[in-house]
């Protein structure tokens, strides 16, 4: 697997590479990144991926100082996941001056995760486009588990046209259930006891609008209260339509069910497709 921090020495090692795929992360590697690598194969001809903890995306009481990394039990995950090409730039690389330049996100910037994290969408979109820039793939892949980040990367890259598909990877879990995530590894013993709470409320809600139940409202205030006893501290529990995230005009349209909540200091997502 070759290795390159300079946006000119990967774009030098990317020429004539076939079909570029690409997967970008923040490193502290897992099962559900290594699946993403995996399935980045069937894509095309040379697997690209990146690791880096973007500053942008992190708000000034959130985790960018302690986010862990851990760089070389990363690469050799890549490297045996088949990996081609892994960019590993450093602020100095992709953040040579302020970013003063960014891409701002419409209105669905603001909801769920974006109500609670202020800017949040804004750093995605922007490390997300200027790692296209340097990659310049043909496909890319992205976790369902970041639903909305998803959303808002298929919603820019169609935007401004840019010519990528954009694909999506299932949720991997743990055997009880919860997602896969560089955070959980936050978590004492009880809290890790605790944690798949949330992947099986999503699993009841999901379970109650088939067997008919139609007023959400009631299901997120539930689910909500369920989470707040048993001791997190619940941002939000949102059943949602699939297409644009807005609140469901009835239950027959494809709907998801999202939460983010915390467990002592550790801030946990999931959803869940109906
Ligand atoms: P990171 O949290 O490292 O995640 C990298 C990719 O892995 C994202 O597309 C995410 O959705 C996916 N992923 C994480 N956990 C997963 C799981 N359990 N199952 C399947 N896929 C999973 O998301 C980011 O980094 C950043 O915001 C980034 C897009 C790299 C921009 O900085």
């Amino acid at each position: 697997m070759q290795i390159h921090s300079a946006i000119a020495d990967l774009r030098a090692a990317l020429k004539n590479r076939g079909r570029i795929v690409f997967v970008p992360t923040m490193g502290n590697l897992h099962a559900g990144h290594i699946s993403l690598m995996e399935q980045a194969r069937a894509h095309g001809d040379t697997v690209v991926a990146s690791i880096f903890v973007n500053r942008l995306q992190f708000g000034p009481n959130e985790d960018f100082d302690k986010y862990p990394r851990t760089f070389q039990a990363d690469c050799d995950k890549l490297a045996a996941a088949g990996v081609d090409v892994l960019f590993a730039p450093t602020e100095a690389d992709l953040y040579p001056e302020p970013q003063e330049y960014v891409v701002e996100p419409p209105a669905i910037q603001n909801v769920l995760d974006g109500e609670f994290r202020p800017g949040h969408f804004r750093g995605v979109a922007t490390v997300v486009l200027k790692l296209f820039n340097c990659v310049q793939p043909d496909a890319a892949l992205f976790g369902k588990k970041d639903y909305q980040q998803l959303m808002v990367i298929r919603n820019m890259t169609r935007q401004l046209a840019l010519p990528i598909a954009i694909i999506g990877g299932e949720t991997v879990r743990a055997a009880d259930g919860l997602a896969l995530s560089s955070r959980n590894g936050y978590l004492s013993d009880a809290e890790r006891a605790e944690a798949p709470r949330l992947y099986r409320l999503l699993n009841e809600i999901r379970a109650a609008i088939r067997a008919g139940e139609t007023d959400t409202v009631k299901l997120e205030k539930w689910a909500t209260a369920e989470l707040d006893s048993a001791g997190w501290k619940t941002d939000y529990v949102a059943v949602r339509q699939q297409s644009d995230l807005a609140m469901p005009k009835g239950v027959d349209a494809p709907l998801v069910v999202l939460a983010a909540s915390r467990l002592g200091t550790t801030r946990l997502i999931d959803n869940i497709e109906i």
